[in-house]
């Protein structure tokens, strides 16, 4: 344990796990599920989301990879010695193996974008329904797909060789500023549009009327995602941390870099969206269908659509080097394999696995499992399962298994003046971090897996599976009080 790397400064530690929390989520997926779910109103209540689940699970994340410098599961290993929980802490490896092999297929749609650009192929694009047909024929096409998956795998592969400071940590260093950049750029184009009044009250005008259960069960779900929550990202990229650095004022600003950026894509987008006259809600390829066409048709669009695509892609990058850094940390620490090793065999295994994801849109589209497709199947297993059950056993391990008094001790070390200045943020993490945080996911979970929506006909198994799952929580939970 003695020569593991550790990142060379707090700013490098931020803008890696910043990087890794900033990704496809905040620019492709929030603005197009804010479109469909009513603007605003569905902000605020994602903003809500962020601060009382997101935030107090980044701390626990964090901490308990700092705590015991090892990934998901050797965390979970050393702090419970229990094998369910070191089992847990497997789950989030096996989610970090899925969600990069189709993130890396929606990153691959960027690259070949960026060439798109390049190409000048935009300009071609008057409508949105030009675009659509482009957009099919690409994904339609295999070779394409495939390429630009390869080439994009390749890079994440190249940076995770490189290892924490000079792979991680200086790639995010580079990448992370050159995106802020270019955001702040198209945001401002976007502004400086005719008609992107409508965009922007779109975004600051809520209409409360849009909010149901369903919406902010989507809230909820989407607020794990971008901040990379659930399968031991950040705890892996705290792993790399010394005892020296405030984890509480670092997850402060990972939460509101994330949330900033979310933020600034959907104003770049939607005011671009609503001064060409398009429809918010144009679902997931609102920005391959409703840009292209938007810097298609603008003054300046051949270099502002390079620079969207390349944002995106850098965006990708720094959150899928993250994902793939998981499952590398798990060989290197408990199977003793070098960090070459692990990157070349695993990135190998993870890239042939993605491979039925990339072809889902082509040559695979009709093999279907239940309506869905690879791609959607493993979407849904891993977004949908895998990491609202994770967020929600990593609360409830550093609340009740590990113990907050404990968790506390290890939280103060690098922090003691913020301990001592913010006695009532302390209070009301250990709250949120017992309570709230867990009942939320909960609720989240059996959302997902479809158990809310025909709640009112279900509400018999709802309850069993609530009671079923509080039984098992008290018996784990005094067993552990017992053998301490
Ligand atoms: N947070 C990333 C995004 O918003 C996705 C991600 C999820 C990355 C889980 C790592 C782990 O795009």
């Amino acid at each position: 344990m003695g020569n593991r790397e550790h990142w060379g400064s707090k700013i490098g530690f931020v803008l890696a796990a910043s990087g890794s929390a900033i990704g496809l989520g905040n620019i492709w997926k929030f603005p197009y599920i804010t479109g469909e779910n009513g603007g605003a109103a569905f902000i605020f209540v994602y903003l809500i989301c962020i601060v009382i689940v997101g935030l107090p699970v980044v701390v626990a994340e964090i901490l308990m990879g700092r705590t015991t410098q090892r990934n998901p599961v050797g965390a979970f290993k050393a702090l419970s010695g229990s094998k369910f929980w070191t089992a847990i802490g497997g789950l989030g490896v096996l989610a970090g193996f899925i969600i990069l092999s189709f993130y890396t297929v929606i990153a691959g749609w960027s690259l070949g974008y960026v060439f798109e650009a390049l190409k000048g192929g935009f300009s071609q694009l008057g409508t949105a329904a030009q675009a659509n047909e482009h957009f099919d024929s690409l994904v339609g096409d295999p070779t394409w797909m495939i390429g630009f998956y390869t080439v994009f795998f390749v890079f994440t592969m190249a940076v995770v060789f490189l290892g924490v400071k000079d792979g991680l940590e200086k790639g995010s260093k580079i990448l992370m500023p050159i995106l802020f950049i270019i955001l702040i750029i198209l945001m401002i184009k976007g502004i400086s549009l005719k008609g992107s009044g409508a965009g922007l009250a779109f975004l600051w005008k809520p209409d409360w009327s849009k909010i149901t259960g369903q919406s902010i069960l989507i809230a909820l779900g989407h607020a794990f995602f971008t901040l990379s929550l659930g399968m031991g990202a950040l705890m892996t990229y705290g792993s790399y941390l010394s005892k020296k650095t405030n984890v509480p004022n670092a997850a402060v600003q990972i939460v509101v870099l994330d949330t900033v950026i979310a933020l600034m894509a959907g104003i770049a987008i939607f005011t671009a969206v609503f001064a060409t006259g398009q429809d918010p809600a144009g679902g997931p390829g609102l920005i391959f269908n409703t840009l292209t066409v938007v810097f298609g048709n603008m003054t300046g669009g051949y270099i502002f659509g390079l620079l969207f695509f390349v944002l995106l892609s850098v965006a990708a990058l720094t959150s899928s080097m993250s994902l793939l850094e998981v499952v590398v940390a798990y060989f290197v620490d408990e199977r003793g394999w070098g960090r070459h090793r692990a990157v070349l065999v695993l990135g190998t295994l993870v890239y042939a696995f993605g491979l039925p994801s990339a072809l889902s849109f082509n040559l695979m589209a009709d093999m279907t499992i239940n309506d869905l497709t690879f791609f959607d199947s493993v979407d849904y297993l891993a977004s949908n399962i895998l990491l609202p059950f994770g967020g929600f056993f990593i609360a409830i391990f550093v609340a009740w298994i590990w113990g907050l008094d404990k968790a506390l001790i290890e939280l103060k070390k690098g922090a003691e003046k913020f301990f001592d200045n913010q006695p009532y943020l302390i209070k009301v993490f250990k709250i949120f971090l017992k309570y709230i945080s867990p009942v939320m996911i909960f609720i989240v979970f059996l959302h997902s897996v479809g158990l809310l929506e025909s709640a009112y006909e279900q509400i018999k198994n709802y309850w069993i599976i609530i009671v079923l799952a509080i039984v098992i929580l008290i018996i784990i939970v005094s067993r552990n009080r017992k053998k301490k």
